[in-house]
């Protein structure tokens, strides 16, 4: 049997997942569904990516160690993806040990190949994107990915050599034409960042210790993106004694990502499987990005849509179906409540529901509730049974293509025309005057709607199922007999039940919908209150802090680094030495002399090898100006401040 290996990235467990989050998981999990139906084993991946100063930081803000505060939201990425049905085979953590273990043996065996090597980083660093950028791809000083500022990092860091992969990863662009869709983002990274010639990758880090530390020099840990790329193979035990899903299923046959990570899965990526001459995934699909009135959703603009009020109010295949009928799949597109309603009248309502009804309730009515063998052929039946059979290849060439939205449109005009049919072969005139005929059209529909049932199984499932119930079918069905007619049997009983999509008043489902998401944006803030009140501390919290006014005796530069000072500051009658950060804001000669404000009560220690015993505090501001802090008096060094 062929294999189809699919994933997601791996989402970094930062926030409640708004609709955007859930945009390629969903996506993901109806490629798998579809090729199975198309006779593939297919394997889905998704997970976590849990670790980074970002993570380090928001745990510290939140007060608790990085693993519990990734545990809770971890369980909660998990279960959204359990309300959404999602049926992924493997779950990666990436602070599970078997994928710690792997990581560490992939980035010693690049160290030995020299594919490695040990070096100094100076950079301007994302912490939010965790990516470093040379000056000239700033956008304003500000990190070109969110616009949001940089800090400048300098740091001994080992580099992996993606400069030598320039040439080798064009060319895999130019044999393989589809290893990057769509096309755009192939222009875009040849002409952003191989055009010019790559730069080596700094793949390590040592100003936080939240990650995967570098097995033979602990002090640094391995950089975020090298441990997340990694978990598309140690997911599937690669390199260990259990690989049989590494040989069964690797290279994957799609890596589904959103437009921002294409840089790290097409150059990045690809140029590590290259080092460790491992074989490269088949296909990057980007999509774009699902916007909430043409601006990205974010909680500080109070936009977010989150899918649990949805998928309350209106059930699990209609916000599926909307995700992958209204966006095409390669573009951003635009959230609307009120399109999402409307399209659930149209298509869902109008379109599907009503021909279950109509269908379902003239067999009841006209034939006893079953299936009746035709007797007359007429008029429109040929016509819509070739259009039947061919719509399983037409939809195979659009999911070929990652067309998610034309696949469904192809299945949708199936879907009128069968509405069309009955409209045109009248059967409430039939019943009075010709049986025979009324006989062969109820069959015709019934048989349109089992096609329909089997065509939409991996887009809506649940739907397909309870179409198959009323009709009088398994609920399972096999993709090849959309291809055929006249499979349903006659004498099967058909079970008419209740509407699958009534016809909903657009407004007062927009209320409701609104209100509904309001009420969880609202809670989550408040959660979100009262995680900010851990962040307060009291007086006795704050008296455990010496904080002194200090003399600076003298300013010397730092023998190891370039931007620190080494300070000898006089603490009423105490001496002791504190390294700073400040060069690039003062000179020795400012300093000497003045009086400053430090904190005495820190645990010491060695920065590039100088002991600093405390902190001179300091201000800065959004524009990086910088200034000591001092007293406006003069007053004795040794000073408290309380
Ligand atoms: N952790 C990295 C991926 C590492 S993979 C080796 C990451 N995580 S993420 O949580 O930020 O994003 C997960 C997925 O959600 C990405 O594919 C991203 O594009 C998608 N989306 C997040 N917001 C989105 C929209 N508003 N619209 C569509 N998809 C977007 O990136």
């Amino acid at each position: 049997m062929e294999k189809f290996y699919v994933t997601t990235p791996i989402y970094y467990p930062s926030d409640n997942l708004h609709i955007g989050h859930t945009y390629t998981t969903v996506a993901a999990d109806v490629l798998k569904k579809f090729k199975e139906k198309q006779g593939y084993d297919a394997y889905f991946l998704t997970g976590t990516d849990e670790h980074g100063q970002k993570i380090q930081e928001a745990a510290n803000n939140n007060g608790q160690e990085p693993k519990e505060y990734v545990d809770e939201i971890v369980a909660s990425i998990k279960e959204l993806w359990k309300t959404l049905e999602i049926d992924y085979d493997k779950f990666v953590r990436t602070t599970d040990d078997s994928h710690t273990e792997i990581v560490q043996k992939i980035f010693m065996k690049l160290y030995e190949k020299d594919e490695i090597y040990k070096g100094k980083y100076e950079g301007h660093y994302c912490v939010p994107c965790e990516s470093f950028w040379a000056e000239s791809q700033l956008e304003e000083g500000m990190c070109p990915d969110c616009g949001r500022p940089v800090e400048w990092q300098e740091e001994e860091s080992y580099f992996f050599r993606l400069s030598n992969y320039t040439d080798r990863i064009l060319k895999l662009y130019e044999d393989n034409p589809n290893f990057l869709q769509p096309e755009s983002r192939k222009r875009e990274m040849i002409n952003n960042f191989l055009k010019d010639g790559l730069d080596d990758l700094s793949v390590t880090r040592s100003n936080f210790d939240w990650g995967i530390k570098v097995p033979f020099d602990e002090e640094h840990v391995i950089y975020v993106w090298i441990d997340a790329l990694s978990s598309y193979i140690t997911g599937l035990g690669y390199d260990t004694e259990n690989d049989e899903l590494f040989q069964k299923y690797w290279p994957a046959g799609v890596h589904l990502v959103g437009k921002e990570i294409v840089r790290f899965h097409t150059i990045i990526w690809p140029a590590l499987l290259m080092a460790l001459d491992m074989e490269l995934p088949e296909q990057v699909f980007a999509h774009g990005w699902i916007l909430f009135e043409d601006d990205k959703m974010s909680k500080s603009k109070g936009n977010i849509i989150y899918p649990e009020p949805i998928i309350e109010l209106f059930g699990i295949d209609s916000f599926k179906y909307f995700l992958m009928r209204e966006f095409s799949f390669g573009h951003d597109g635009s959230f609307s409540k009120r399109k999402f309603l409307e399209r659930l009248n149209s298509d869902l309502a109008n379109d599907l529901g009503n021909l279950v009804s109509r269908t379902t309730a003239m067999v009841d009515q006209y034939n006893d509730s079953i299936v009746v063998e035709g007797k007359k052929a007429g008029e429109f039946d040929e016509d819509l049974k070739s259009l039947a059979i061919g719509v399983a290849e037409k939809v195979e060439a659009a999911m070929d293509k990652l067309s998610f939205s034309d696949a469904l449109e192809e299945i949708w005009k199936l879907i009128r025309r069968t509405n069309k049919y009955i409209d045109e072969t009248s059967p409430w005139v039939l019943v009075k005057e010709d049986k025979d005929r009324l006989d062969t059209v109820l069959y015709n529909l019934i048989e349109s709607l089992r096609v329909i049932s089997v065509l939409i199984d991996p887009f809506i499932g649940k739907t397909s199922k309870e179409i198959r119930l009323q009709i009088g079918l398994g609920e399972e069905s096999n993709w090849e007999d959309a291809k055929e007619w006249g499979l349903m049997e006659v004498g099967t009983q058909v079970n008419r039940g209740e509407a699958i999509f009534p016809r909903l008043d657009i407004d007062k489902e927009l209320e409701k919908l609104s209100e509904a998401n309001d009420r969880l944006i609202e809670e989550r803030a408040k959660g979100q209150g009262e995680e900010d009140m851990k962040d307060l501390i009291t007086i006795d919290e704050f008296d455990k802090m010496d904080l002194r006014v200090a003399e600076i005796l003298s300013c010397e530069n730092h023998p190891n680094a370039d931007k620190l000072y080494v300070f000898q500051v006089k603490i009423g009658e105490e001496e002791r030495q504190i390294v700073s950060g400040i060069k690039e804001w003062y000179k020795p000669e400012d300093l000497v002399g003045k009086k400053v404000v430090v904190i005495t009560n820190l645990a010491p220690i060695k920065l590039r090898g100088e002991e600093s015993n405390g902190m001179i505090l300091a201000a800065e501001d959004d524009e990086e100006n910088l200034t000591l802090l001092s007293v406006l008096e003069d007053i004795k060094s040794g000073s408290t401040i309380s």
